[in-house]
Parts: C-alpha cells; structure tokens; sequence
C-alpha cells in the first residue's frame, strides 16, 4: 500500500487496512476517508483480492489497484500505480505486504526513496527481503517489522491460518478431511496452525520440517515427521507453509497418489514447482483457482490458486478479527515511523513491548475476556511494572 500523508495527521488511527488479505477491513475505513487519497492499494498477489471489497473502496474514491485474478504483468502494472497519488506527489510511507511494493520503489523509482519516512512490513517473507537489504546495503529506508510484534505473528500466521486454510481447501474442492492423510510442509507459525487445524478435522497429519527444533515440537504434539520424500506416497493433501522455494518438486508429484490436493499457503508462490506441473502434465481448469492436472504416469494433481496462497485464492483470507490484530501493529508502525522518524536511522526495527501488549489488551473485551491485576506484592516480587510489559523481549509465548 502506497501511503500519502500530506499535512493533515488528525484522528487517533489514520491508517486501517492491506491490500488484499481480507473484505472485512471495508469496515474500518472510513478514518481513511477523513483523509481523502492519502492512500493507494494494490494487492500483495494476483488473486488476493476481493472484489466487492475493493469496488465499496473505489465507490469512496479510494486508489484501488488490483483485481482477483491479474496475469503478472497487470500486477505488476498495478503496484506501480500506487507509487504516484493524482495530484502528481509519490508516496512517503510504504504499508508491504510480502516486499514487493519496498523492491518496487527501491530498484524502479530511486529518486523518490529520499521522501519515503518508512516501510511497514506484514509478513515473514517480507521481513526476510528487508533482513537481506539491509546486508546487502541496499536498504535506504527505516523499517518496522511488524510480522514480529507478537500479537502479529502468534496470531495472524497462527490462528489466521488455522481458520482460513481449511477454508480454501473447502471452498475449492468440497473435500472430506477426516482420516484423510495431510502433509503439512513446515512447522513454524503457520505450519503449527495448519496441522492443528487439519487434525481437528480429523485427517492424520504428516509435517516435514528442516529445523530440529520444530521438528521436535511437532513430534511432541503428536504428528509424524519425516521427509517429503517420504510422505509423498502416503499424502493425500499437501499444504506448504515453509516460504522456503521448491517444496514440492516434479519428482515428488510423479510419486503422488491420484488426485492428490496440492497447495500452499506460505508467501507466495515459489514452494511449489507449478512451472513444471505446466510443462508437464495436461491442464484442465475445474474453476477459477481449482487445476486438474494429468501426469505422464496417468495420475492427477489438484492444484489449488495456482500455487500461490490457498487462503487468499479460494478464500477470503483470515477473519477480520485477527486481521484486526495485525492492522494494530501496522497502525502503530506507521504512526511511530512518521512521527519520530528523526529518532530511526536506516534499519529494521520491531514495535516496543509495550505497544504489543497494548494491541492485545485492545482485543480482549470483544472476547469477554477478564484480566487478572498484579497487587502490589505480586509486582514487587516479580520486579515488574503492574501495567506492563510483563515480559522481556526475547519471551517466546
Ligand atoms: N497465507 C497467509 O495468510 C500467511 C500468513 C502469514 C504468513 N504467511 C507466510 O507463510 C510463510 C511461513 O510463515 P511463518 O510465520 O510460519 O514462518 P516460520 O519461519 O515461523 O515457519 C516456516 C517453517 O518452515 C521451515 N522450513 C523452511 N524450509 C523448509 C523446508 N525446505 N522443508 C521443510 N520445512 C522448512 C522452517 O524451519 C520454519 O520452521 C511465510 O512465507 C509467510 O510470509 C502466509
């Protein structure tokens, strides 16, 4: 999302929304239209747009640069739509999704970089592309990891994912979970969300995981690990959730049981060799988002959004109420970048704790929740404040 903030900064929460995650945000723009064109979107990939969703923002007279369904090239076309507002200014403040809109602005228009105050980024893969920037040299603007806020990551990757997975799968194929066998590619975040998910379904689920550390967990909370080699065989439906490319490869297709369900739903469309599966096998397009592809061997492959995010390509992304947590911190980012930008020098920052809790304690009446006072006693024990932060930074949750 290109941003634009002129003179006017009125309203306690100037910026709500992403493009491309979820409808529902719909609801919480109108303090976006207090401040009329200071923000532009475009969608993180070429089917996550919803829309109705984004017709509701165009009717406002919103910049809205994305459709369900764009080839590459019109993707591309519109993020770079969203670098110059009507009046002729470029943006100022960078509000990413996956890095794309931060690569954009810093290869295609270096002129502007000066005048940008800031990026926020959402996702684990886009933090990954500012991480190696900055290595590289190559990052000109201060940054604010906003994946890494916890009430980001541990909510949004997890439970998001845990509710609109199945929800993609569902909706595509209509396909009867229980006792099924799953292979879920990865094990952090999203992947713990996926499994947990597919196993409340009842499917029996398999995890492949590289770092020893996740694959203990997912062995402790009782899911089989082992090799995509060999969970190939015995999968029914594969879910990558790893952002790590070439998950799913030519030969492990070929060695796929008929009609496997393939699909993925890490950032973006690389853990899946689709190019392959295009090359290689018969197409026969089911519905928009649903391939049926016919092997050499005779076997088939359902492949779900193409490869790209299952969630946002035959969902609708997460519910509104997480997205609500994420929005938070994306809030709080921008308004921290913009408003003490002379205090972050170049670099990839996180929210202060602080701001976290604040976000979470922010979600809890909704839910009903109640939460326990430390008295004076107890906080003197632990050596923490009563209002927080009652953790340290490097706390896991
Ligand atoms: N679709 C969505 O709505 C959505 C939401 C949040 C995050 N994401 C994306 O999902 C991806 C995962 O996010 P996360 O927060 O879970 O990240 P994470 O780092 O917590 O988890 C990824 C896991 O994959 C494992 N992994 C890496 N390479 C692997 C390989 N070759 N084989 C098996 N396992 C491997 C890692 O060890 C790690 O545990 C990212 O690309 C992120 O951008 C998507």
């Amino acid at each position: 999302m290109g941003v634009r903030v002129d003179a006017v900064w009125a309203g306690n929460s100037p910026f709500w929304g992403k493009g491309g995650k979820s409808p529902v945000p719909v609801f919480f723009f109108p303090s976006i239209y207090d401040i009329p064109r200071t923000v532009q979107f475009c969608s993180c990939n070429v089917f996550s747009t919803q829309d109705h969703a984004m017709a509701a923002l165009v009717k406002k007279g919103t910049g809205v640069y994305g459709w369900k369904g764009e080839t590459d090239e019109e993707y591309v076309w519109c993020l770079d739509q969203t670098v110059y507002f009507p009046d002729g200014k470029p943006l100022n403040m960078i509000l990413d999704d996956g890095g794309d809109l931060t690569n954009w602005v810093h290869e295609k228009h270096p002129d502007i970089i000066s005048g940008v105050r800031g990026i926020t980024e959402e996702t684990t893969t886009g933090v990954c592309n500012l991480n190696r920037l900055l290595k590289e040299g190559k990052l000109k603007v201060p940054a604010i990891n906003v994946n890494d806020s916890v009430t980001k990551t541990k909510f949004d990757n997890l439970y998001g994912c845990k509710e609109s997975l199945v929800d993609g799968i569902k909706r595509a194929t209509d396909v009867m979970l229980a006792g099924k066998v799953c292979v879920v590619a990865g094990y952090g975040d999203v992947g713990k969300g996926s499994a947990q998910a597919l196993k409340g379904f009842g499917a029996r689920v398999i995890v492949t995981e590289v770092d020893p550390i996740n694959a203990l967990q997912a062995a402790m909370e009782g899911f089989e690990v082992t090799t995509m080699e060999e969970a190939v065989v015995k999968g029914q439906i594969f879910v990558t959730t790893t952002g790590c490319p070439s998950i799913i490869r030519g030969e492990h297709m070929l060695a796929m049981q008929d009609n496997a369900i393939v699909c993925n739903i890490g950032h973006f469309d690389s853990e899946i060799d689709v190019k392959w599966l295009k090359e290689n096998a018969e197409r026969d397009t089911i519905k928009p988002q649903v391939d049926r592809f016919k092997l050499s061997n005779g076997r088939h492959i359902i492949l779900l959004a193409e490869g790209g995010t299952v969630n946002l390509g035959c969902a609708t992304g997460h519910p509104s109420f997480v997205m609500s947590t994420s929005f938070a911190n994306q809030v709080l980012a921008q308004i921290e970048l913009w408003t003490k930008h002379e205090e972050y020098p170049t670099g990839v920052y996180r929210l202060p704790k602080k701001l976290d809790e604040e976000v979470a304690a922010a979600h809890l009446d909704h839910l009903g929740v109640k939460l326990t006072k430390l008295n004076e006693k107890q906080s003197k024990y632990l050596g923490l404040n009563p209002s927080g932060p009652f953790k340290p930074d490097h706390y896991r949750y």
